[in-house]
């Protein structure tokens, strides 16, 4: 039976979610399942982003028949020829024969490798910028090599600022019902996920996925469609943020990870007391993971994500401990840069371990290995805590936020110290002589209980504030986390003298007569104003409550949330690079000159084939 999502009125995702799959990609545990994002649109011509993994292929196909109702599918585009995208392509072609397949070259020659079927007749190849007119729509094909694979290439729909991006902006994890990010709790449930499937599927090829951000940043973006988990709408730029920190290998956090190996819980004792005492210092949320019992992928993610790692390993067999050793290579091979890392080692008889993790992680560009390697015999003793005291030293000197605050910096008339206060955000709303008014408002507060009076302090340039001195009357509703930016830039970015504000829209109203907002508030207070203080450029209206509704559960939104998830944020600039790219396969070579003799070590193609980085 099929079980399809409407993204727009003509844009259907039509996947699966696999739960049974233990090793994505037979290697990374997926405890959560994965889900294979397909998507068709259903213009005057029909066509389907991508296919599905063969896990997922009979619901995929039901979904399909569905969306289509007995239309013809006219296009299949092949954004990434990896199986899990790709798998039932053969089927697709053998139960749909008069469909094109449209992809760029290298994905034509993949699939020529991983099918037999007759691509050659049916195939239309697709260049950077080319576009194929559906009807109402036309999808522009972006080619995004190594994010992925090779053949990577994103599509996007200007009409309804729609891009479909492949891989990026996927994530490990099924979908439950919820296909749009802003209808599960991603920060929370998903981000660790989102993290991991960065780092281990594309963290090594940060400069790509910085040359795909770069031509996203030329585009709009409303709605962003991954081939992996949920579908973003709302809060876009968060998420970009992240992929910019990550694929520049920017710490997302000032914390420490400490990866242990630890054979009979000597060296993992050693990591529990500089981890004590890390916190001790002040250092918040300091992460102990034992590599014996964590997936290196795991790991990995964690790398990326701190900016202070530690790695204490016991020695064995003369080398590093195995499971330690496998983790270090793999945050080799993934390109982890910028990053303060301390050692701990450990031996019985010749300790060996702190030398060797040092070789492998001195390889990593713009990384600091700090001196003091901590070297135990058998088992930390008394006189060695003052070395653990040292190393914790050493790590809270390279932590900037660990550092006491100047005196300068706390000095008087710091009025960044303002911005440290906690506030909501409301929409206050009045009546007069039959209009309807509302603003923007950070300043609603209990004054007391008995009686019940609240506060509110409004800037006496708006409307609302004339009208409230008026009529002494006001709603305030208290706005949720999930409000859009939209939201604030109608209420707080116009004014009422000139707009209608409510023009065509129905509200509800209180029992004074007041609208309030819902769908967007989670509680309405109704003031009848008891007394109007003049502070100069605000008016301070002390109000009886006179009317409380509760309208959800959903979390008050503050002032801080605001600024870190609503208000939308400039696109980071990428740092300018120099360097040349492989035309083949799109790796990058930094540096000035390239060697005459230079071959790609991705495609094994020579100097001739890579281009200046523009
Ligand atoms: Fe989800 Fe690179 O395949």
């Amino acid at each position: 039976m099929y079980c399809v999502k409407k993204v727009h009125d003509d844009l259907y995702w039509v996947g699966g979610s696999d739960r049974r799959l233990a090793l994505f990609e037979n290697v990374f545990p997926i405890p959560r399942g994965v889900s294979y994002n397909a998507y068709v649109l259903t213009d005057e011509k029909t066509v389907l982003l991508d296919t599905v993994d063969r896990a997922v292929s009979g619901v995929f196909f039901e979904n399909l028949g569905h969306v289509l109702n007995g239309r013809p599918l006219d296009y299949v585009v092949v954004n990434h020829m990896e199986p899990d995208h790709c798998a039932t392509l053969a089927e697709l072609v053998l139960r749909y024969p008069g469909v094109t397949v449209v992809c760029n070259a290298k994905a034509l020659a993949m699939i020529r490798q991983f099918f037999t079927f007759d691509i050659d007749s049916r195939v239309r190849v697709v260049k950077e910028g080319d576009t194929l007119e559906t009807g109402a729509h036309a999808l522009t094909f972006i080619m995004a090599p190594m994010v992925h694979w090779p053949e990577v290439m994103v599509t996007y729909d200007a009409a309804s600022k729609t891009l479909f991006s492949a891989d990026a902006f996927g994530t490990f994890g099924a979908l439950s019902g919820n296909l749009f990010a802003d209808e599960v709790n991603f920060e929370a449930e998903w981000l660790d996920d989102a993290r991991r499937y960065y780092a281990n599927i594309v963290g090594k090829y940060g400069t790509q996925v910085q040359a795909l951000l770069k031509k996203a940043s030329n585009i709009e973006i409303e709605t962003l469609c991954p081939l992996h988990g949920p579908v973003w709408r709302r809060n876009i730029g968060w998420f970009v943020e992240k992929y910019q920190k990550w694929s520049t290998y920017t710490p997302e956090d000032e914390s420490v990870v400490i990866a242990y190996a630890s054979v009979y819980g000597d060296t993992e004792n050693a990591a529990a007391i500089l981890a004590s005492k890390l916190a001790d210092a002040g250092v918040k949320n300091v992460k102990m993971y034992d590599v014996s019992a964590t997936h290196p992928s795991v790991i990995v993610s964690e790398a990326f994500r701190a900016s202070h790692l530690v790695f204490a390993s016991t020695t064995y067999n003369a080398g590093i401990f195995c499971n330690m050793e496998t983790a270090l290579l793999d945050i080799a091979a993934h390109n982890l840069q910028n990053r303060t890392i301390a050692l701990i080692e450990n031996g019985s008889w010749a300790a060996t371990s702190g030398k060797l993790m040092r070789e492998i992680l001195g390889g990593l560009r713009n990384c600091t290995i700090l001196e003091n390697t901590v070297s135990l015999k058998s088992s930390l003793k008394e006189n060695q805590l003052g070395e653990l005291d040292a190393l914790c030293a050493a790590i809270l000197s390279t932590m900037p936020g660990m550092q006491p605050v100047s005196a300068p910096a706390a000095a008087a008339n710091d009025m960044s110290a303002m911005f440290k206060l906690s506030y909501g955000l409301f929409v206050l709303t009045a009546r007069e002589d039959g209009k309807d008014n509302g603003c923007i408002v950070n300043t609603v507060s209990q004054l007391t209980s008995t009686p019940n009076r609240v506060t509110v302090a409004v800037n006496k340039a708006n409307y609302t504030h004339d009208m409230i001195l008026r009529t002494g009357e006001f709603n305030a509703s208290i706005l949720t986390q999930d409000t859009p930016f939209e939201l604030f830039r109608h209420y707080g970015f116009q004014s009422g003298r000139t707009v209608d504000k409510f023009e065509g829209v129905e509200m509800p109203r209180a029992a004074n007569g007041i609208v309030y907002l819902v769908g967007v508030a989670n509680a309405v207070i109704s003031g009848k104003v008891a007394q109007a203080i003049d502070c100069g450029t605000h008016t301070l209206f002390i109000a009886d409550v006179t009317e409380l509704r509760t309208l959800s559960n959903d979390r008050s939104v503050t002032y801080q949330y605001y600024f870190d998830h609503i208000k939308p944020k400039p696109a980071p600039v990428p740092p300018e690079k120099k360097g040349f790219v492989c035309k083949i396969c799109g790796y990058v070579y930094e540096g000035d000159e390239l060697p005459a003799d230079f071959v790609c070590p991705l495609c094994k193609h020579g100097a001739e084939d890579f281009e200046p980085l523009k």
